[in-house]
């Protein structure tokens, strides 16, 4: 059985004083959840209160928006994975579509960074998603299959089962408009079924898969309770703790 992972990414948002009352709210809502695992995703300089704040809570971790492949140096502006693990960090998103297209990261430039994070114990959350021209053109699983082996190449069987995939379709982030549990389940067995080809079956089934896009408390527990979803990566709707909460409860329903 592959344990739900719903993790929350704040993007730029949230200040220091904000995030502390946040998790303060979200501990008293989920301070019995063990069977999901759950993920806090600050800006960078939020992470340091989010993991003072979240103390022993045992299944909330914090991650991490975005990092560097190189281990230190002349990088001004960049932030290494030993840096993260400084501060407590233990996963990275990373090739989020708003990296890929405001930023310019290629799969290669991902696939560099998810090494990095393996080598240094981070654990990544790796985005995919197709564009709305490129689903209309009939495009899905072309464009998934070359950002799926594009950004995991080089991983041994280990580093792809710490390795989560975030399902995004970029035309239902931020838009309030989310892929229907059909068409993102479609989606994720594709994603299933190519991690299939590039691994042994054994990991391929142990990798989980988050949806991401437009999840609400009101869509969350349809989307999540199809078979290859494994979870939920969250953008406005975890900005209140409330929300956030009834998200990550949705989860534990079969
Ligand atoms: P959204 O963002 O939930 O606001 O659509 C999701 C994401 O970009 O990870």
């Amino acid at each position: 059985m592959r344990k739900k992972i719903v993790a929350a990414n704040w993007k730029m948002n949230m200040t220091q004083a904000e995030s502390e009352r946040f998790v303060e709210s979200l501990l008293l809502r989920l301070d019995d959840i063990t069977d999901v695992e759950v993920v806090i995703v600050p800006p960078f300089t939020a992470i340091a209160k989010v993991s003072e704040g979240l103390g022993k809570a045992q299944n909330i971790k914090v991650g991490a928006q975005n990092m560097y492949w190189e281990k230190s140096g002349p990088y001004t502006g960049e932030i290494s994975a030993s840096l993260l693990r400084d501060l407590f960090v233990h996963y990275v998103v990373l090739g989020h579509s708003e990296r890929r297209i405001l930023f310019g990261e290629t799969d290669e430039i991902v696939n560099r960074k998810v090494r990095a994070a393996h080598a240094a114990a981070l654990r990544p959350i790796v985005c995919v998603g197709e564009t709305l021209e490129q689903r209309d053109k009939g495009n899905v699983e072309k464009i998934l299959s070359i950002q799926l082996r594009g950004s995991l190449a080089g991983l041994n069987p280990k580093e792809l089962q710490e390795t989560v995939i975030a399902y995004e379709p970029v035309w239902a982030i931020g838009t309030g408009r989310n892929a229907t549990p059909a068409q993102a389940q479609e989606a994720h067995a594709f994603v299933r079924h190519t991690l299939h080809e590039m691994a042994d079956d054994a990991t391929a089934e142990r990798v989980r898969i988050q949806y991401g896009g437009s999840v609400k408390p009101e869509n969350a527990r349809e989307l999540m309770t199809q078979p290859d979803i494994d979870g939920a990566l969250v953008g406005g709707a975890s900005l209140d703790p409330r929300s956030f909460a009834q998200i990550v409860k949705a989860a534990r329903d079969k």
